[in-house]
């Protein structure tokens, strides 16, 4: 899929006020710094349109952007990062929780994860959630320019082990990607451009 326009229309600390026009969207969630803004930016071919940072918690409310004028990709605040005081966090879970159990607009969400590191408790416990929650998700792997090609394929299967351990009869759709060495923008896209058109 060709990405002609790309526009950021709103953020929103309350998942009411999000647009309301029925149009498809995606949305991206997983651990704060797992780059989930710098994979928005890889997608649409924009350096600033998500913004980005070093420390964990840049991200801190709903980021509609549009594209090609018919569908949203929606950047959300990360999870799991210990030093937002416990009211911001509350805060957050209310507004996150509210958007995947609310949001009609959602066709399907990304869990992104970091391809370093061995399926966490914290992601495991939040793809049970989209599961009872009955929100379709797929994962993106991350980050896969900081580990060698030959290793990827066997982490992958270690995470798909760890899903089927916890329970999970398959692994859900997954994508191998990299923001900083643009690897994995056309399988994502592809796989959004198919559900646009379903
Ligand atoms: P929050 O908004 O805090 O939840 O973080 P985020 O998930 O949006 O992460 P963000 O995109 O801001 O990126 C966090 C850090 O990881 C930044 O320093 C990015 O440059 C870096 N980063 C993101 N993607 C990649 C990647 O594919 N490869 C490498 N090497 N670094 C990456
Ligand atoms: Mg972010």
């Amino acid at each position: 899929m060709k990405i002609n326009t790309a526009e950021f229309v709103v953020s929103n600390s309350d998942a009411k006020k999000c647009p309301n026009e029925p149009i498809p969207e995606y949305a991206f969630i997983g651990r704060s710094n797992v780059g989930k803004s710098s994979l928005i930016n890889m997608l649409t071919n924009q350096k600033n349109l998500a913004k980005t940072s070093s420390r964990p918690g840049k991200t801190q409310l709903i980021n509609h952007f549009k594209i090609n004028s018919n569908w949203y990709l929606v950047d959300l605040p990360g999870y799991g990062y210990a030093k937002v005081s416990k009211k911001t966090k509350s805060t957050f879970q209310k507004f996150i929780t509210d958007y995947f159990e609310k949001r009609q607009q959602l066709v399907s969400a990304f869990v992104l994860v970091d391809i370093r590191h061995e399926a966490q408790k914290i992601d495991l416990e939040f793809m049970q959630y989209l599961g009872q929650s009955e929100v379709p998700f797929s994962i993106i792997f991350t980050k896969a320019d900081k580990v060698g090609k030959q290793k990827v394929n066997s982490l992958v299967a270690d995470y798909r082990k760890k899903m089927l351990a916890d329970n999970w009869e398959e692994m859900p759709p997954y994508f191998v990607t990299s923001s900083e060495d643009k690897i994995g923008r056309d399988e994502v896209l592809e796989y959004i451009d198919e559900i646009n058109k379903e």
